[in-house]
């Protein structure tokens, strides 16, 4: 799941991280891995290998071919000129390479680029030459004779008239590119000056594959070399890469550019390089252990660069102390980019970041900006260690990368704000999710051999994800290997089921364990098995732990001593187990008292209602059962067990728009959400904090969307007021109110937030108000907000939220968003190309649909409209058409009753 906007990618694996195998150096790069052996493959070059296929991530791409190795780069010189104008590059290419094995040929990646000469000056060759040249007009540079480009596998061919042989020597290109609109590669993004002036800077996106659309190289991750950059550029751009500047000096030939020079960068992989030209300015700041760090904002808002400077310089020594490796590099720009496809990127030195993920204004700015924000940061700074100066051999492994930023990112938030509280988030926003993809069978295994196995310089890799478990085994004295091989050689996790018996003092537990499915529990003769830790704990001290134990077959039988029969008994404290939990009724009754009064942890509340809510959708519960657990939230105080109990009722609202029974569950909604929303009331009061903040959105939000009429009053009433100017909404205020104006809005109420979005000079406040239109309700006017995803006015990146919100808002608005996307697939197409924004719009617009027959339009749809970079995607969606359509059949009839029951008088 690359959940941009709404997160990352794919990470149903962020529970397991394993490098592997080959081993010829041991260094202790990060505390925990302590003795996770890594290979090295020239010179200082680290390598840790694991794998995990990450298709959702990947570009599309055929089956290909790695480069040969016969010759490889040591060194790039590149220099690039950009015309900001034309929107074309000029590039000089003079790369050290060595020369392994004698040829004729040289084999590159490239796409997208035009050769204009190449040559090869042997070592030596070039001085020799020039005395040769003087005396005998003789050089030894050989030209290229050939350039024969294989555009499908984006690589190209030079042959040369002559055999190079074995050793080092110069290979020159000079090139010519375009700086295309595609958010990859070398490419444009827009801005408008103070002045309203439209302006272009030139700025790159790398990973994963498109280093080669901006010079010929070598572009996998295993091949690293050195690298010295120049870029030609008018002379009032900032020009930023990886390294800091050198030198800078007025271009011979033209006196409105300047020629920058920067420092040889650390031997790195391609996809890692980065360079921008184009007008910002710069907040700075040094980190106690020495680093320079600049956070670059367009110009005139250096102001919004500040948190995210106060985050960086935090981190940076957070992050050498946990790794116990300085950061290398003398500075580290942090950017925030215009147009830009990902969340954000992890170029060494320099990382790029969506506005959005980057920029605070202190005034305009909410608290989930800045808790976004805090972990974009945090995630891009871990990859500066893990990722960038130890890298994954090859993509299958990206992972690796992934999965560790991603955890890491949680940590580095907890160490900078511990009043985010932001581990208890991690458990909804990323545990939960991945739980649910699992459970696909469109899901994967951790471990899938991907067999790549050309002749490369990966060939002597053999992946042993088991190294890693010795090594925690080592450390821990605990059975790693036995337990961790059971869960990344298996797809998927179990479902523990769990009944009680009390004896005497004692409470006896009968606990087995099936896979569990997103349809059900496997039921088949071959269900796979788990070495499950389990861990329990009672109502005298929920809290803590009172037993462990390691179910290591289908079933067992655990005796507690000295439990008390009023007490509970709850598996999993802390939601830290991989493992769906089904109680029996009586366990699951006696937890409900645990949830009223608090008494149960908050994650331990979230993990319940999730678990059961997620039973329901595999029909292993009625749903029914879930809306009596969610009534027994009346008294939750916690921002993140109201978040993922919403985000649940949400799934389940829309579901219900398919009946005609949907006035029914939003009438539930307002009276959970109503005595909350009474408590927080719409001012924020002395001494709340960032939760608070969140909450209050979170449920006025609720209660608004469903038609709370307080709440719509108020809403309208301070939306009036925002409009004309009298009372500005403070930021935390306004996604909700939006919400709730253009749910129950009119076309007056579309266009005043159309005029509210062409003012707004901040993207974030753009991109709040195009999440919310979709909301709106007439059917034109759900029309005209599609059409404006696709306008001037809307980023490309944030085109994919606005039909989002439109396909995720109503019955109508998911009809209509798939219409368009189909209407308007090949724009669309086009624009995301092989991107994962293309999946996530896919995503977005489907994944709501709960009739059969949709998941074989959808399917059948991309069968004649390839998009091969989010098949799996595709295939997830189908499933969950499915799911959805059976869930709506079992359980409709049921929920309606409940609903109309709930509010009939006592008879
Ligand atoms: N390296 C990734 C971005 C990426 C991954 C680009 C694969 C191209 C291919 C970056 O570190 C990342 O994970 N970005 C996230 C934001 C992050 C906070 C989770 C993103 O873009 O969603
Ligand atoms: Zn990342």
């Amino acid at each position: 799941m690359l959940l941009v906007l709404g997160r990352r990618v794919s990470l149903s694996f962020v529970k397991r991280v394993i490098p592997q195998d080959p081993v010829l150096l041991s260094k202790p790069i990060l505390q925990n891995f302590r003795t996770i052996k890594f290979r090295v493959i020239h010179s200082s070059t680290v390598f840790a290998i694991a794998t995990r296929q990450n298709t959702d991530t990947m570009p599309e791409r055929r089956p290909f071919v790695r480069l040969p190795t016969d010759v490889y780069p040591v060194n790039y010189g590149l220099c690039l000129k950009p015309d900001l104008i034309d929107f074309t590059f000029e590039g000089k290419l003079e790369a050290i390479v060595e020369v392994n094995l004698a040829t004729n040929q040289i084999v590159m990646n490239c796409a997208d680029i035009d050769i204009i000469t190449a040559s090869f000056v042997p070592e030596g060759g070039e001085g020799e030459g020039e005395i040769l040249l003087a005396f005998f007009s003789y050089s030894l540079e050989i030209n290229a004779t050939g350039f024969n480009y294989q555009n499908e596998d984006e690589k190209v061919t030079l042959s040369f008239p002559s055999a190079l042989q074995k050793g080092s020597g110069t290979l020159k290109i000079d090139f010519v590119g375009e700086l295309n609109d595609k958010m990859k590669g070398f490419y444009r993004s827009k801005y408008a000056t103070p002045a309203g002036e439209i302006r272009y800077a030139a700025v790159t996106q790398f990973e994963a594959t498109d280093a080669r659309r901006a010079f010929p190289c070598w572009d996998e991750p295993a091949i690293k070399a050195t690298f010295d950059i120049s870029l030609i550029v008018p002379k009032d751009r900032v020009a930023l890469s990886n390294m800091n500047v050198i030198d800078r000096k007025p271009h011979p030939e033209d006196d409105s550019l300047l020629e920058v020079k920067f420092a040889t960068t650390p031997i790195m992989s391609t996809y890692l390089v980065a360079f921008v030209i184009g007008e910002y300015d710069f907040v700075e700041g040094q980190s106690s252990d020495g680093v320079t760090v600049r956070v670059y904002t367009p110009t005139g808002k250096a102001e919004q660069g500040k948190f995210a400077l106060e985050v960086a310089v935090k981190t940076l020594p957070f992050y050498n102390d946990y790794f116990n490796v300085p950061y290398p590099l003398p500075k580290i720009d942090l950017i925030a980019i215009a147009d830009f496809a990902a969340g954000a990127m992890e170029n060494w030195g320099l990382v790029t970041y969506r506005e959005t993920a980057l920029l605070i204004d202190p005034k305009n700015s909410c608290s989930s900006s800045r808790q976004w924000v805090a972990l974009v940061v945090g995630h891009e700074l871990a990859h500066q260690w893990f990722g960038n100066l130890v890298t994954m051999e090859w993509w299958t492994h990206l992972w690796l990368n992934e999965g560790f930023a991603s955890w890491i990112e949680y940590l580095c938030v907890d160490h900078c704000f511990p009043d985010y509280d932001i581990w208890t988030q991690f458990v909804s926003a990323d545990y939960t999710r991945a739980l649910d993809l699992d459970a696909l069978d469109n899901s994967h295994p951790i471990e899938v051999y991907v067999n790549v196995r050309e002749v490369s310089l990966s060939d002597e890799c053999k992946p042993r994800t088991v190294d890693l478990w010795d090594c925690l085994e080592q450390a821990s004295g605990k059975p790693i290997a036995l337990v961790m091989s059971s869960w990344t050689k298996q797809m998927g996790f179990p479902i523990i089921v769990v009944d009680q018996e009390q004896q005497g003092d004692d409470r006896i537990l009968k606990i087995s364990q099936k896979k569990f499915c997103a349809s059900g529990p496997h039921n088949g003769e071959d269900c796979p098995n788990w070495m499950v830790p389990i861990s329990i704990c009672t109502g005298e001290d929920p809290g803590c732990t009172k037993l462990k134990v390691l179910l290591d077959s289908p079933e067992t039988t655990i005796t507690i001593n000295s439990v008390s029969p009023d007490q509970w008994v709850k598996i999993n404290p802390g939601t830290v187990g991989f493992y769906r939990i089904q109680y029996s009724s009586a366990m699951l009754e006696s937890l409900l008292p645990g949830i009223r009064d608090l008494t149960l942890l908050p994650v331990d509340r979230l993990g319940l209602q999730n678990d059961l809510f997620s039973l329901s959708r595999a029909g292993m519960i009625s749903t029914v059962e879930v809306l009596k657990l969610m009534e027994a939230f009346v008294n939750e105080p916690n921002y993140t067990v109201w978040s993922d109990l919403s985000c649940n009722l949400g799934v389940l609202s829309s579901l219900l728009s398919h009946t005609d029974f949907h006035e029914e569950i939003q009438e539930f909604i307002r009276d959970l959400f109503t005595p909350i929303g009474l408590k927080l009331g719409w001012e924020c009061k002395q001494g709340e904090g960032h939760l608070d903040a969140l909450l209050r959105g979170l449920v006025l939000g609720k209660l608004g969307k469903a038609g709370h009429k307080p709440t719509l009053e108020e809403a309208r009433r301070r939306f009036k007021d925002h409009v004309e100017g009298k009372q500005i909404l403070s930021a935390d205020l306004r996604s909700p109110v939006y919400l709730t104006v253009l749910k129950h809005g009119d076309s007056a109420t579309l266009d005043t937030m159309l005029k509210l979005h062409k003012q707004a000079d901040m993207q974030e406040e753009k991109n709040r108000i195009e999440r919310v239109l979709g909301a709106i309700s007439a059917p034109d006017l759900i029309q005209k907000v599609l059409t404006f995803a696709l306008s001037e006015d809307v980023r490309p990146q944030d085109t994919v939220s606005v039909i989002g919100g439109v396909a995720g808002s109503s019955k109508h608005g998911r009809k209509a968003a798939w219409k368009f996307v189909k209407d308007n697939w090949e724009e669309l197409h086009n624009r995301y190309q092989g991107g994962f924004l293309i999946s996530r719009l896919i995503k977005l617009s489907v994944d709501g649909f709960a009739i059969d027959k949709m998941a074989a339009e959808v399917k059948s749809f991309f069968e004649s409209h390839h998009a091969p970079a989010a098949e799996r995607t595709v295939q997830q969606c189908c499933e969950n058409i499915l799911l959805n359509a059976a869930w709506l059949k079992r359980d409709a009839d049921d929920i309606h009753q409940y609903l109309l029951k709930r509010k009939a008088p006592p008879v």
